[in-house]
């Protein structure tokens, strides 16, 4: 027998509905705000991935679905959705508009990362990423329809909050940040030393808790951001409490993602065990231009549909439909006809098997249809059909002409 591979899962049953009650919820609020919907391949050159999310990272360093292809070229699963959609956006030359362009998209995503409980090789992500829009009001109005989405769906959340600064404020910053770790090093773990030289601000969110412990007297990113930053800070802030939208400031918050910049957001649930991000995401206004095209501010995030699957509960499911069964199989041509009609404006079941009239009931009640259709002997002769209604438990014969 063939399994599926480590860390990846089929998705059937109640978990599919899932899937498609989460999507269909998150596209339907996705649309409200004036976005539309994009399809990139799956599959990109691996350079892409290295150079946004960034060589200095988990998901670059040990996680890329990585080969060389048949034709020589070093392509790569994607790992997440931004890279490509951004690669897209300049592909497309719509940084040459002035204009400003608002997707959403769905779809799996790989990293080869130590499978557990809400952590996948291949899983699904919903997300959206909004162009051209520099204002802090964007920063607001994406986190606000996340908000939205997760309660739509019934979820409860934390949102964390920090600014990533920019190059007015960062440089700075990581010199500050640099001299610190440095004077610490002996007492860092090793994955703290290695990043104090690849990327010095990820040190922050180490999750060993001695480095934790010394990482406390780190300068913080947020006393050290340039006016600009700061502003555009405070402003989120002030705009989430106006709209009621609870949030905290994490200043240890930087994302595993390279390219960051400013407003930086995660929604944490404290429902899903130790993989608690149910979603993340943030500012990147030089990604564009760091990718080839024209300068573009930009946000967006990202929410991990598997990881919020057990959070979901499914809308109660009414009854509906036609189910079409028959006591002659001779009325089984005149059964297809009836469901062609009838598939024109519901769904329709046919029974192939000649059954007892109780046996019919019992399937077309197991299988969740609102009417059954049952078409015997007599309703042949009669040009008649017999339904009953599985809700009201109304039966009635009906003339076929007028069924
Ligand atoms: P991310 O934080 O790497 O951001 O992923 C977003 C979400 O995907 C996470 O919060 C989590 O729910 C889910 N996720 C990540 N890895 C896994 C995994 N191995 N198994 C299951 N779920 C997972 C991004 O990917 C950015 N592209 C988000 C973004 C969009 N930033 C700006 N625009």
């Amino acid at each position: 027998m063939i399994n599926p591979l480590r860390g990846m899962k089929d998705l059937i049953f109640e978990d599919s509905q899932k899937f498609v009650h989460i999507v269909t919820t998150a596209i339907k609020i996705a649309k409200n705000y004036g976005y539309t919907y994009i399809e990139t391949p799956i599959l990109e050159e691996t350079a892409l991935f290295k150079r946004s999310v960034g060589e200095s990272s988990d998901i670059v360093g040990k996680e890329m679905y990585q080969f060389i292809d048949k034709g020589a070229n070093d392509v790569c699963m994607r790992p997440e959705g931004t890279a490509g959609i951004v690669r897209a956006f300049i592909s497309n030359k719509l940084d040459r508009q002035d204009a400003t362009h608002r997707f959403y998209y769905y779809g799996p995503m790989f990293r080869y990362e130590r499978p557990q409980k809400g952590r996948l090789r291949s899983f699904h992500q919903f997300g959206c990423e909004s162009f051209a829009e520099a204002s802090v009001y964007e920063d607001f109005t994406i986190i606000s329809m996340v908000s939205d989405i997760f309660d739509a769906l019934g979820i409860r959340y934390n949102l964390e909050i920090n600014s990533l600064g920019d190059n007015a404020c960062m440089p700075d910053y990581k010199e500050k940040l640099i001299a610190f770790l440095e004077s610490k090093k002996e007492s860092l773990c090793s994955d703290c030393n290695r990043r104090i030289v690849t990327n010095p601000v990820r040190v922050l969110d180490c999750k060993n808790e001695s480095c934790k412990t010394i990482l406390k007297d780190a300068p913080k990113l947020i006393d050290n951001l340039c006016d600009s930053c700061r502003d555009d800070l405070d402003r989120l802030c002030q705009l989430l409490s106006e709209h009621k939208i609870t949030y905290t400031i994490n200043t240890n918050l930087v994302r595993g993602l390279d390219y960051y910049t400013k407003s930086a957001f995660e929604f944490v649930s404290t429902e899903v065990g130790a993989q608690s991000a149910i979603a993340g995401g943030g500012r990147y206004d030089k990604l564009v231009e760091f990718l080839g095209g024209k300068s573009t501010p930009a946000i967006g995030f990202a929410l991990g549909i598997e990881r919020i699957m057990d959070l979901v509960e499914l809308p109660e499911q009414k009854r509906e439909g036609l189910y079409l069964g028959t006591l002659d199989t001779t009325a089984l041509p005149l059964l297809l006809q009836i469901a062609k009609e009838k598939r024109a404006v519901q769904k329709v079941y046919v029974e192939y098997e000649q059954k007892s009239l109780k046996s019919h009931l019992k399937s077309a009640d197991k299988l969740g249809y609102l009417k059954a259709c049952i078409i015997g002997e007599n309703e042949l002769k009669d040009k008649t059909v017999w339904v009953k209604d599985l809700q009201s438990k109304e039966e009635q014969h009906i003339s076929l002409d007028v069924f």
